[in-house]
């Protein structure tokens, strides 16, 4: 490690000294913890960070034309389409079978916004077993697996201050079933919070103040972990990449991975059509050529708002943060330990500690954060494909704790398709006066994970009551209570 001397030196030079203000009072497990994480800093990056995001105010940077991308549609159009769709489903079951797919959930954000105590992939999340989101990740990982006859090893990115407990979390639910040895956990990289004034802050007087690199930060963290390394030598090809905050997520699609695979893509993407022209989705767009994402944050409005002659949004689909990525495409970004994607500001409320040594809570935002978005990665290669897909079967996230995007909405649009796929399958839903089911209904990706596979094994003659708490389990059986 670092040296203490070398440290000072560094911090004397960039006018940075006040974070050693505390030294002496520290007992020599925070002096060591907080050399630790200063020595972590890349003060040469550090200093171009300050100059560009900071002093530049630039957020975001969107020169050259703008165009909308080209998006496969969820259905295919045409009896071309269909064959090729059919393809590609063929395809994904083969890459399975051969062991070439991981599944790699993000889930190191801090998730302020929901406000919940512990790791977001610990909260219960569904409406009639109450599983945590790791578990709904998981019995979907352990179907494919199965439907495969090859274990499909998961990648799970946490955060240095979630790692410890995500990982206990994962040993006390004995994975969920899944083998220990297939399931990865590892945590991302931080970026410290620039005060306002140029300056590092201090959390308290042991610690620097702060926060996870961003999902982008994912990639540098699959190859600094080894995890690229242990997918090479287990033969994956193919990332599966999802978000710890969405419980309808198709973790593992066999026609996404197929048609990524057939089309030669380095990084896919699934869209959904925006609701309105200002939903809070990353815009998916054209910049010079090149496939990119914008933050909503970022897309001018009138861009976001434009129409074409057909009166349709001509920037018509949002991002839902579902990938599929090439390992060998990982491996080129990443090598030599470095990742080019961009990094993004946030103007952020931050604690900090006084020359005083008290605690102050700024009322209003004092510092800046830097992240990497995961999507920036699209725009460094030519090979990419954008997946349209249905909002209703695969995105409902939980970012909020009420309101839209929260726990209640991804309770409610999970009954909802639940209910879809019953009825799909010929089995009768109790609605109410104004059609909405009218039971809970939760079926088990261990059951079925799919409109066509519950179709295949259920009793259409089976009976949901009105008001009835209904769980469709691994094997079938009717969890259901009144
Ligand atoms: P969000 O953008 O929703 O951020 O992350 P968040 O930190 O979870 O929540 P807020 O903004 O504080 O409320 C989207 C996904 O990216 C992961 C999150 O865990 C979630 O799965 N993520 C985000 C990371 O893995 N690392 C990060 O640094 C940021």
């Amino acid at each position: 490690m670092t040296d203490l001397a070398t440290i000072k030196q560094a911090l004397q030079a960039r006018g940075q000294s006040h974070l050693l203000r505390f030294w002496d009072e520290l007992p020599q497990p925070q002096q060591e913890a907080l050399l630790r994480q200063l020595a972590a800093i890349d003060f040469d990056l550090l200093d171009a960070l300050i100059d560009k995001c900071l002093k530049g105010k630039q957020a975001v940077f969107i020169g050259g034309q703008l165009v909308p991308p080209q998006v496969l549609p969820a259905r295919p159009a045409d009896r071309s389409g269909a064959k090729e769709y059919q393809q590609a489903r063929r395809r994904g079951t083969e890459l399975l079978k051969a062991g070439k797919v991981a599944a790699f959930v993000v889930a190191g954000g801090q998730g302020t916004r929901l406000g919940h105590q512990g790791p977001k992939g610990c909260f219960e999340a569904t409406p009639v077993a109450h599983k945590p989101l790791f578990q709904v990740f998981a019995e979907q990982i352990r179907a494919a697996s199965n439907r495969s006859g090859k274990s499909i090893p998961w990648y799970v990115l946490t955060s240095p201050d979630n790692h410890v407990p995500t990982r206990a979390f994962f040993r006390r639910n004995h994975h969920f079933g899944l083998n220990a040895d297939d399931v990865m956990l590892f945590p991302q990289g931080t970026v410290p919070a620039i005060g306002f004034d140029g300056k590092l802050l201090l959390t308290s007087k042991g610690s620097l103040a702060d926060s996870p690199n961003g999902h982008g930060g994912s990639l540098p963290a699959l190859q600094q972990s080894g995890a690229l390394d242990d997918m090479a030598e287990r033969g994956v090809e193919l990332i599966s990449y999802f978000q710890v905050d969405n419980p309808l997520v198709r973790c593992i699609d066999q026609l996404f991975l197929g048609l990524h695979d057939l089309r030669d893509a380095e990084m896919s993407a699934k869209a959904v059509p925006k609701r309105e022209a200002m939903e809070k989705l990353g815009n998916f767009c054209v910049v010079d050529g090149k496939v990119t994402v914008i933050e909503y944050s970022d897309m001018p409005k009138e861009l976001a708002r434009a129409t074409s002659e057909n009166g349709r949004l001509r920037f018509s689909v949002g991002s839902i943060a579902v990938h599929v990525l090439s390992r060998s495409f990982v491996q080129r970004l990443t090598k030599g330990r470095r990742c080019d994607l961009p990094l993004h500001r946030a103007e952020k409320t931050v604690p900090y500690v006084n020359p005083a040594g008290k605690t102050v809570k700024p009322a209003r935002p004092n510092a800046v954060k830097l992240e990497m978005f995961i999507f920036d990665a699209m725009a460094l290669t030519d090979k990419t494909l954008i997946l349209q897909t249905e909002r209703n079967e695969e995105f409902s996230p939980v970012k909020n704790a009420r309101g839209i995007d929260s726990p209640l909405t991804a309770l409610r649009d999970q009954v909802r398709r639940a209910a879809a796929w019953l009825e799909a399958a010929g089995v009768a839903v109790p609605r109410d006066a104004e059609g909405q089911v009218a039971a809970a209904i939760e079926i088990s990706p261990l059951f079925a994970d799919s409109a066509e596979e519950l179709a295949r094994k259920i009793d259409p003659n089976l009976t949901i009551t009105s008001g009835q708490q209904f769980y469709l389990g691994s094997r079938g059986q009717l969890g259901g209570t009144q």
